[in-house]
């Protein structure tokens, strides 16, 4: 199965600067429930954007139409989707961005696992249009909102119908 995995401001906003534009401990906190011990996919521009290179516990893997192109190991670098099927195997593939990599999975992806910020940052990259008629919402989750965690935020879960 793929899923998506994202979050956005209210107006589609989900980068600034090659990094989030936002500092929001629980939805980091979901990030890592929803990844551990799975196979992640990200761009290059997501990868970069790590401070420590590959999330440990998970498979990392990168996009890049660059052959060439070092990731740190035990990250693995794919150049085209058509290698992913390397990887498939039972558990699930979390795409993890950004909007190149989504628009790319965009047609086959199964689930989707938003954080919605009710806030306006300042931004450069934006989510892709996702047809939402093509999916059922079967879980929503108001965030709590405290001294870290100072915008509202809801956690909502997709399933392709
Ligand atoms: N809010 C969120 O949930 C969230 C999630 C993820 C990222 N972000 C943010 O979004 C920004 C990065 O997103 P982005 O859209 O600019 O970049 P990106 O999607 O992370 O990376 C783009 C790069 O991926 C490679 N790529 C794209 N499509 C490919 C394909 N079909 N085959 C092989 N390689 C492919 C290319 O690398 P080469 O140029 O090397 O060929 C391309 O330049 C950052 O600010 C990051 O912090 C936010």
């Amino acid at each position: 199965m793929i899923s998506f995995l994202w979050a956005e401001d209210k107006n589609h906003v989900i980068g600034y600067k090659g990094q989030l534009p936002w500092t929001l401990p629980n939805d980091m906190k979901r990030f890592k429930e929803l990844t551990i011990g799975k196979t992640i996919v990200m761009g290059r521009r997501t990868y970069e954007s790590f401070p420590n290179g590959p999330l440990p516990k998970r498979l990392n893997i990168v996009m890049s139409r660059n052959p060439n192109y070092q990731v740190s190991d035990p990250a693995v670098l794919i150049t085209d989707v058509s290698e992913l099927s390397k990887y498939e195997d039972d558990s699930e593939i979390v795409v993890i961005g950004g909007s190149k990599i989504f628009n790319t999975f965009k047609d086959i992806v199964d689930r989707l696992y938003v954080t919605r910020i009710d806030h306006e940052f300042d931004g450069d990259v934006k989510m892709i249009y996702l047809d939402y008629s093509q999916f059922k919402l079967i879980e929503k989750k108001s965030g709590t909102v405290d001294d870290k965690n100072l915008y509202p935020y809801v956690f909502e879960t997709y399933q392709r119908k």
